[in-house]
């Protein structure tokens, strides 16, 4: 932790940025006191990490010569969004009509992956997506690739090239998909070793884990996917589990022996800190209690979960069971790289189920919970001294609606609320990476 300073100089200070600040402590859920808002803030950052967060007003003044100031006074600066479960090289196929999830997969998906055995095809996605995450102010994000080493490759270069922190892995399946598609099961534990040996912890790089789903994967490969994380217990693991009732009961012809779908990734010690689960919709008491045991994490995937009709996922349910829970586009199923979207889609799935979800509970999701989801806090998720300096820069009143909308608003809580439903990549304003700015929006 570095020590506040009582005067700003330059071994102290070489950035600023003025705006109005949110960012959370903790869980809104755990705490009345869990935000800290600055109407006029002053971000002051050295060598791209969090020196302090003050009131402007107080310190404008004392910067020292030759630090850099961004003014965004009128914007609402929070930090970069988190996004814990996508595909990178589903972007060109986001929004495919009118089937569920295992058609889905067969019709659109894997013919879509089979064109990244071409390497300048998975580099060209994979910066078109690196430019999505920026438009949207997504710093972080847990991706997955295909099952070619190259178009691993090209998402963490993509990525490093920009700053950005990434979780990635390549795509283990050796069953139920195009040969194409399908490892060699020992081929696929030799590449994995390969690109954890070139990747992993590289700047901002984690590698993962990356068996796709029980159904693609053989009880051999899942073993060997058990053994690489014994023999790197730093490394993360994404899966999807119980995402679809036809997919549930796929797994349980498969896997007869296990109590659960999630019991198959239990049995290969697939359960743990660091591992992230998207969707988690079709689960029981037994699971959820067993995912918190574990300390892994479930991926939300509103806008993926009602565009494939999968089903409702409760996130009461898994937080009152204390499981660490994040926010997830899953694009390409999911349907916008834009985490506002993606909540204005979770704030209606709560709605369905019966519940709430605040607009500080959902923006604390989109940010520290998100980094708390993948065991991230200590380097992301808020401005607190020290952290990596990732932050969005949101304009509320981007569109005539929104102008129109927020003159009728008085509280955060409800400016707040109208940005996550009615916003999108038009507010971002300017993302920024480790403090240096990485997208700026054209003037319109
Ligand atoms: N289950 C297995 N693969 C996938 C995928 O690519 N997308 C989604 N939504 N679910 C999956
Ligand atoms: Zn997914």
């Amino acid at each position: 932790m570095s020590v506040i300073p009582s005067v700003l100089d330059n071994d102290s200070c070489d950035t600023a940025i003025r705006a109005s600040f949110l960012h959370f402590k903790t869980d809104p859920d755990l705490s009345g006191d869990a935000h800290e808002y600055f109407a006029d803030g002053l971000l002051i950052l050295k060598q791209g990490r969090v020196r302090q967060l003050v009131n402007a007003l107080d310190w404008i003044d004392h910067l020292p010569d030759g630090c850099a100031l961004y003014d965004y006074s009128g914007c609402l600066v929070m930090p970069g969004f988190i996004d814990t479960h996508s595909h990178y090289p589903q972007t060109e196929m986001i929004a495919s009509y009118g089937l569920q999830l295992l058609d889905w997969l067969r019709q659109y998906t894997f013919p879509t992956e089979e064109k990244f055995a071409d390497r300048d095809h998975a580099e060209q996605i994979a910066e078109f997506y690196c430019e999505q995450m920026l438009r949207n102010g997504t710093t972080t994000a847990a991706v997955f690739a295909t099952v070619h080493p190259e178009s691993v490759d090209a998402i963490f270069a993509a990525a490093g090239r920009r700053d950005l922190c990434l979780v990635a892995g390549k795509v283990m399946m050796d069953r139920n998909a195009p040969p194409g598609l399908c490892d060699d099961t020992q081929q696929s534990y030799r590449q994995s070793v390969e690109l954890i040996n070139r990747w992993h912890l590289q700047g901002r790089a984690h590698y993962a884990v990356t068996p796709r789903f029980a159904p693609c994967c053989s009880p051999e490969q899942l073993e060997l996917c058990g053994q690489l994380l014994a023999e790197h217990p730093d490394l993360y693991l994404q899966s999807h589990v119980a995402e679809n009732l036809d997919e549930v009961r796929w797994v349980a012809e498969l896997f007869p022996r296990s109590r659960s779908y999630l019991d198959v990734y239990d049995h290969f010690h697939l359960l743990g800190p660091r591992s992230i689960y998207a969707h988690c919709i079709h689960l029981d008491q037994a699971d959820l209690e067993r995912l918190a045991d574990s300390g892994a994490a479930i991926a939300f995937c509103p806008t993926s979960n009602l565009f494939l009709g999968s089903g409702l996922f409760s996130l009461d349910a898994a937080r009152a069971q204390g499981i660490r829970v994040g926010l997830a586009t899953d694009v390409g199923a999911g349907t916008s790289f834009s985490q506002l979207q993606t909540l204005n889609e979770a704030y209606k799935v709560c709605q369905l189920s019966g519940h709430s979800l605040t607009s500080l509970k959902a923006f604390y999701l989109a940010t520290l919970g998100g980094a708390e989801s993948l065991y991230l806090d200590h380097r992301i998720g808020n401005f607190a001294v020290g952290k990596e300096a990732d932050f969005v820069v949101l304009d509320l009143q981007a569109t005539a609606l929104m102008q129109r909308r927020m003159q009728n608003s008085e509280s955060l809580e409800d400016k707040l609320f109208a940005l996550m439903m009615l916003g999108d990549d038009r507010c971002v304003q300017a993302t920024h990476v480790m403090g240096k700015r990485q997208y700026l929006r054209a003037p319109s």
